[in-house]
């Protein structure tokens, strides 16, 4: 809006000058042509500056995030890495310096030139009014002089804003980058609809539960080794799993995979017999729950927090949470800073949060790692008694949490390297918590 009025006034102050002396209209019209073209090149530049200024500081926000949160803070300071850290986020300043410093220039620059063409309007003015001082009317000149005072503060205004607005667009231009960058690959949309027919009919997906992993190998980046090795066991519908090994074995990939947060390269994972690489990640996802090891509370309310669907009600909340834990907390308390809830807190909700979803996969990612042992064995009667059929898999940091399983995994180096009954097993267990890295 505030462009239009300038650029109209701009276009009306122009007429004017040009009214009262013909001949700078020439020399305007030379201006604007340069600008047009000066504006064109001018404006590729910014929005590769301003690309170049956003992506350096992202390492150096990153950074900031890492270390100045409670847990990076700590951290850093109990291994005494200060002086190192310091040096990094010296370096990430300096780096994200150099593209912020063109675009200042560049836009010093253009402020320059812009003065620059409006002094030799003015110039040009000038001397026509003194060349043709007898022949135009004094009054005339004097208006189109005090209107040609103002030109350049409009034309500066003008450019700027107009550039501005262009760069502004490249922000746009990220996140919607972002949004596409990611495609949802090989999904077969005749597959998905099917299986969104049957979850309207059923009112779930799956509806049994049983999961197979076939022969899958996952990598995270193509440069980097396979961090899943032909992984291959069968997990049958209403089965509860325990998933050992040594930290690094492959454990949360084994989720990470199984709820497409990397794509596997070979191999195929079926859930109730359906290929989850031809189905929506919303489909999937949905299906689904997970209990990660940090749980990540937004900042809404604790209704919503726990309720993300906004299905249930206040009555039904309560009940998740006095099984998962009596949790002294109102519903509808804003969660503000989640540092506010420990993370033993954190996991306890994410169960309530997982209680209410009630889907028929329940997957645990070391989730009571922050628990007291009888908080935990008191999760792990509540996971047994509250999901009746569903399917658990549970990645345990402690034998205990998993040793009234049905069936325990054992995964090293993203291999299976024993599968079998908690008995059968134990001898092997036993060595593996022996290690302090034990997971
Ligand atoms: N985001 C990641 N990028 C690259 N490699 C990763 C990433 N996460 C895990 N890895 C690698 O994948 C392997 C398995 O890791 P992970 O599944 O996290 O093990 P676990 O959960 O059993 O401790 C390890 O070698 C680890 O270094
Ligand atoms: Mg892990």
């Amino acid at each position: 809006m505030a462009v239009t009025q300038i650029g109209l006034a701009m276009f009306g102050l122009l007429i004017i000058i040009t009214v009262t002396t013909p001949w700078i209209g020439l020399l305007i019209f030379g201006i604007v042509i340069t600008f047009a073209v000066v504006q064109y090149f001018y404006t590729r530049t910014s929005a590769q500056l301003r690309r170049l200024d956003l992506g350096s500081r992202t390492p150096l926000y990153t950074l900031l995030t890492d270390t100045v949160n409670a847990d990076g803070l700590c951290t850093l300071q109990a291994f005494k890495s200060q002086q190192h850290f310091t040096d990094i986020n010296s370096k990430r300043v300096q780096a994200s310096q150099k593209p912020f410093f063109l675009v200042k220039a560049r836009q010093r620059w253009l402020v320059g030139q812009i003065k620059m063409s409006v002094s030799f309007i003015n110039a040009a003015l000038i001397c026509f009014v003194v060349a043709l001082q007898h022949s135009t009317s004094a009054g005339l000149f004097a208006f189109a002089l005090i209107q040609a005072m103002s030109l350049m503060e409009r034309l500066n205004w003008f450019f700027t804003t107009w550039v501005d607005v262009e760069i502004c667009i490249v922000a746009a231009g990220r996140i919607k980058e972002f949004v596409d960058w990611v495609p949802e690959e090989a999904i077969q949309p005749q597959k998905d609809h099917e299986l969104r027919l049957a979850k309207e009919k059923t009112g779930m997906w799956p509806t049994q539960g049983g999961i197979v992993f076939d022969t899958v190998v996952a990598r995270y980046r193509p440069e980097l080794d396979p961090a899943l090795h032909g992984l291959a066991f069968h997990i049958r519908a209403g089965e509860r799993v325990g998933v050992v090994g040594r930290t690094g074995s492959g454990k949360s990939t084994l989720l990470a995979v199984l709820f497409r947060k990397i794509n596997i390269k070979k191999g195929q994972i079926l859930v109730d017999g359906t290929n989850i690489s031809g189905i929506s990640l919303d489909m999937l996802r949905s299906g689904m729950t997970l209990i990660p090891q940090d749980p990540v509370l937004l900042e809404i309310s604790m209704h919503a927090n726990l309720d993300i669907e906004g299905k249930h009600t206040d009555e039904e909340i309560w009940r998740a949470l006095e099984l998962s834990s009596r949790f002294p907390s109102k519903l509808d308390e804003v969660v503000t800073g989640s540092s506010r809830f420990s993370r033993g807190q954190k996991q306890l909700l994410a169960l309530a949060r997982a209680l209410l979803r009630q889907r028929n996969v329940v997957c645990l990612d070391e989730a009571t790692s922050s628990i007291d042992v009888e908080t935990d064995q008191a999760m792990q009667q509540t996971l047994h008694s509250s999901f009746g059929a569903a399917t658990i898999i549970t990645i345990a940091h402690r034998i205990s949490t998993v040793q009234d399983y049905v069936r325990i995994i054992v995964l090293d180096n993203g291999r299976v390297v024993e599968n079998g009954s908690p008995t059968e097993l134990w001898k092997y267990l036993e060595g593996v918590d022996d290690k302090p890295d034990a997971a």
